[in-house]
């Protein structure tokens, strides 16, 4: 099946008409839709899926196995084509699998956040589907296995927590912490996944599948503009910005609009408008970033002072330092507008990310084997987040991103050209098959 195919295939599912924009959200209808596109996109070209214990879906093109073996059912072992019946009369999902560090991991997530573009995510995940449809055209046989994975909520657009089923996968989060999480209407983390027929006992570090990762590749639309700038389709990652998200929550007193004198107030809004010009001067300052995207008033009466203001900081650095300091510049001024307005201020860190330098080594080889095949891949740091980050704490790790002509992304405008994105399944490709040749 073509990129292009491949690529409509998922296109409707969580759009809204109205903005054109992505809602697929965690454990929701949208979301439901995703995940059964991926089993469905795994079985049409036999591969072995599973859903894992923190709700990440894998798609495994083992050793040995082609695409015209037996399908399978979704979420089932199948047979194996011809040979390793052993794995089979062993049993399970890993049953008879070899025990070394060997598979090489490919693959995105397929949330968004509030009205995302369609790239964001699913072009790292349709990019391996195709990648290994390539490989097979060409007759391609691994000697390692290779997996597509799709983790889940990586965007934190429900629950707060950016990466979430990388963290939990990896152990940068306890259960009990991601069960507890909650959705703007009060939902757990829990609950969700279990109306979603997924068990939330099961949470938990999984070191057998950690285990059995050698390599971990992910493919993302660039968040920037910087490969236009250099005339490249294609780069490679050297590093994520550390960040991290915090709210804010300014609790005042809910008065009357026209009658409350200004000296008799205790408005929460001007102690969020001060945090709100401190974190533009404080990043600006530092070369950093830090944004308020996202604002709750209470109870949000136009005719009314607010009762409270909730509040939500993205702040990123080329460092931590310079991250400590200018969100703690920030908090400062809340802190400082609060006291004069008679506001109450709490802060609290949500979720965090630090500094992450994918592995030198794997970077070398991913460079050698597009430039082997005439691809030039520029290198380039980014101040976005990914699953890729919290893998690369644990086994070695790099990321492919694709040309984004205008950087525009977290936006229904967000665009790679079709041409790019074929480019990109190109290079994933040619890495794939220098990871796993003999
Ligand atoms: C993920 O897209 C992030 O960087 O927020
Ligand atoms: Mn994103
Ligand atoms: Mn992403």
């Amino acid at each position: 099946m073509s990129f292009a195919e491949l690529w409509d295939s998922l296109l409707d599912i969580g759009r809204d008409p109205g903005t054109g924009g992505y809602r697929r959200y965690t454990f929701t209808d949208a979301d439901a839709a995703c995940r059964a596109w991926f089993m469905k996109t795994a079985a049409e070209r036999n591969l072995r899926t599973h859903s894992d214990r923190n709700a990440n879906l894998w798609a495994w093109w083992d050793v040995g196995d082609s695409a015209d073996a037996d399908p399978a059912e979704p979420g089932q072992p199948r047979r194996p084509a011809g040979g390793r019946p052993e794995r089979m009369a062993r049993g399970g999902v890993w049953g008879g699998r070899p025990p070394e560090a060997s598979t090489v991991i490919t693959g995105s997530h397929l949330d968004s956040v509030p009205d995302g573009g369609a790239f964001d995510g699913p072009l790292g995940v349709v990019s391996a589907f195709a990648a290994v449809d390539l490989l097979r055209e060409r007759g391609f046989a691994p000697a390692r296995p290779v997996a597509v994975a799709a983790f889940c909520e990586e965007e934190g657009g429900r629950f707060g927590m950016a990466c979430l089923g990388s963290r939990l996968l990896t152990g940068a989060v306890t259960p009990d912490t991601a069960r507890e999480l909650r959705d703007g209407t009060g939902v757990t983390f829990a609950e969700a996944m279990a109306s979603a027929g997924l068990d939330p006992a099961r949470l938990s570090a999984d070191e057998e599948l950690l285990a059995r990762i050698g390599a971990f590749v992910e493919l993302h639309i660039e968040q920037g503009s910087a490969l236009d700038g250099l005339g490249a389709a294609v780069g490679v990652a050297e590093s994520i910005w550390p960040h991290g998200r915090w709210r804010l929550d300014f609790t005042g007193r809910a008065d009357h609009a026209g009658t409350t004198r200004l000296d008799d107030r205790r408005d929460p809004m001007l102690p969020y408008a001060a945090a709100v010009l401190e974190a533009r001067q404080a990043a600006a300052a530092a070369g950093a970033l830090a944004t308020f995207g996202k604002v709750v008033a209470e109870p949000g009466a136009a005719n009314a002072i607010s009762s409270a203001v909730h509040a939500w900081l993205d702040a990123r650095a080329p460092g931590q330092e310079v991250l400590d300091h200018m969100v703690g510049q920030i908090e400062a001024a809340a802190r400082r507008a609060a006291q004069a307005q008679g506001v109450e201020v709490g802060v609290r860190r949500e979720s965090f990310t630090p500094l992450v330098e994918f592995d030198p080594a794997l970077r070398a080889r991913v460079s050698r084997a597009l430039a082997g095949r005439g691809i030039t891949a520029p290198v380039l740091p980014t101040g976005a987040g990914h699953d890729a980050g919290f893998l690369a704490a644990r086994v070695p790790t790099a990321m492919l991103f694709v040309r984004n002509p205008t950087g525009v992304s977290h936006s229904p405008a967000e665009h790679a050209s079709r041409a790019d994105c074929e480019a990109g399944v190109v290079a994933l490709a040619a890495v794939l098959e220098e990871l796993t040749s003999p």
